[in-house]
């Protein structure tokens, strides 16, 4: 579900139109919709409210201020993976006691830094880690909470870029290795056992990974609460969400009927029955699902091109404004913000300026007559669309806008080239 609809021909986002804010602001524009944001955390946070769970959104799927700021104020926690990320959380009002803190590489100064504001957890993915978290929290007089994350060894049919959770990736503690390593860190005197997370991987369509890690950890959970007091299981992220024919759909069964996806409530379905009675809180850190289709990249389409085999759109944003395509072989529906008057279709590829050949949006693609200087809108492009954009080729990052009923709010400035290089010495 999302608020993108053409209205008398031109397509909105809830009820401001994008061909006026990409005349008003300028291309490459990220526009997200605040009630799209809102509406999918509501929805997941009923469809779990049977349980005592806290939902932890993954930051890095989104991470601007105001996103955030709308996030924080529904009650939201965080799932964060660098200092970065915590002053994120902090600076948009978010409660950093509900933050918890992942990732493989976490620095010294990233430790001492959650410690000194107190986060609910950190995320365990080694012994090393957990050795030296001990010691920098005993060097500041702090009594850390931690929770080990497990790799269940679960296959999940995903991009191999997103898959997390078999033994050969390198995010998580083995398994079967758990129960030792816990009682390892119970002789850790700096240390507070407080939970433990597993996260079996991104853009997962069916449910049945999520019910089958669930069920495959609920006995450690169980005997970890008993023996430790651990007080979450956190199941992580990874709902995927419909890329293709975003538009095409109505209000209902969107999700179903045209990507082999789930709803919310067959999640919670799925997952409800195994998790009932569970004698901790449960934590679910979502990213995409919250945002990945509250935003849009639009482009505005420089030049026609007819080489003789093909025909490319060029247009204003590249690879570095949206690496999903080039990264992971994304797909991303696109369409014109001015609705096509006629059926006709020509196959095109969408490219960018940058200079790489993997610089593209879409290759083959049936897309109506597009003429030079019409504005696209790059659907479903809410989660890591800006938050992995880059400056590659010296190009200026896109401005951002948060969009609210008619209100459109200016959320991040287009980069200047002053910004480009005001770091730099010389
Ligand atoms: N929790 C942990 C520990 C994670 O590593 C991730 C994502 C999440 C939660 C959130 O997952 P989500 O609900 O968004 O699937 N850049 C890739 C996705 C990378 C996901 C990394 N980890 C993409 O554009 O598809």
């Amino acid at each position: 579900m999302h608020s993108f609809r053409y209205r008398q021909g031109l397509l909105h986002c809830e009820r401001a139109s994008l061909e006026e804010l990409a005349s008003n602001y300028g291309t490459p524009l990220y526009v997200y919709s605040s009630q799209t944001i809102l509406e999918h955390y509501r929805k997941l946070d009923l469809a779990l409210a049977d349980l005592d769970h806290e939902i932890c959104f993954a930051l890095k799927a989104n991470s601007n201020i105001s996103v955030l700021q709308l996030l924080a104020k529904e009650g939201s926690g965080f799932d964060i993976v660098s200092g970065g990320e915590l002053y994120r959380v902090i600076r948009a009002g978010g409660d950093p006691r509900k933050c918890t803190f992942a990732g493989a590489g976490k620095t010294a100064d990233e430790i001492a830094y959650a410690l000194s504001v107190d986060v609910l957890s950190f995320n365990v993915e080694s012994e090393q880690e957990l050795i030296a978290i001990n010691e920098i929290a005993g060097r500041l007089g702090k009594i850390a909470p931690v929770a080990l994350r497990v790799n269940p060894d679960v296959a999940v049919e995903t991009h191999k870029y997103i898959s997390t959770g078999k033994a050969e990736n390198k995010f998580g503690i083995g398994f079967e290795r758990i129960p030792e390593v816990y009682r390892n860190a119970a002789r850790l005197r700096n240390l507070r056992l407080c939970g433990i997370q597993t996260h079996i991987g991104s853009q997962i369509t069916e449910v049945s990974p999520f019910a089958e890690v669930i069920t495959k950890l609920l006995p450690l959970v169980a005997s970890l609460q008993k023996d430790y007091g651990i007080e979450f299981f956190s199941i992580g992220g990874g709902i995927g969400i419909a890329y293709h024919d975003a538009l095409q759909s109505g209000d209902q069964g969107w999700w179903k009927n045209h990507e082999p996806t789930f709803t919310i409530q067959e999640y919670a379905d799925a997952i409800l029955p195994i998790l009932r009675g569970i004698p901790v809180r449960v934590l679910i850190e979502p990213g995409r699902y919250l945002v990945g289709n509250a935003g849009v990249l639009l482009t505005r389409v420089l030049y026609i091109k007819e080489s003789p085999t093909k025909t490319f759109v060029i247009v204003d944003s590249g690879m570095n404004d949206l690496i999903r395509p080039a990264l992971y072989q994304g797909y991303h529906e696109i369409v014109p913000v001015r609705e096509s008057a006629s059926e006709k279709k020509f196959t095109v590829d969408v490219v960018g300026p940058v200079c790489e050949s993997g610089d593209f949006f879409a290759q083959g693609r049936e897309l109506p007559a597009i003429r030079a200087g019409e504005v696209l809108a790059l659907m479903s492009a809410g989660a890591y669309g800006f938050t992995m954009a880059s400056n590659y080729n010296s190009r200026l990052l896109p401005a951002e806008i948060l969009v609210t009923g008619a209100d459109a709010q200016i959320v991040r400035r287009r980069q200047t080239y002053d910004d480009l290089i005001s770091l730099e010495m010389g």
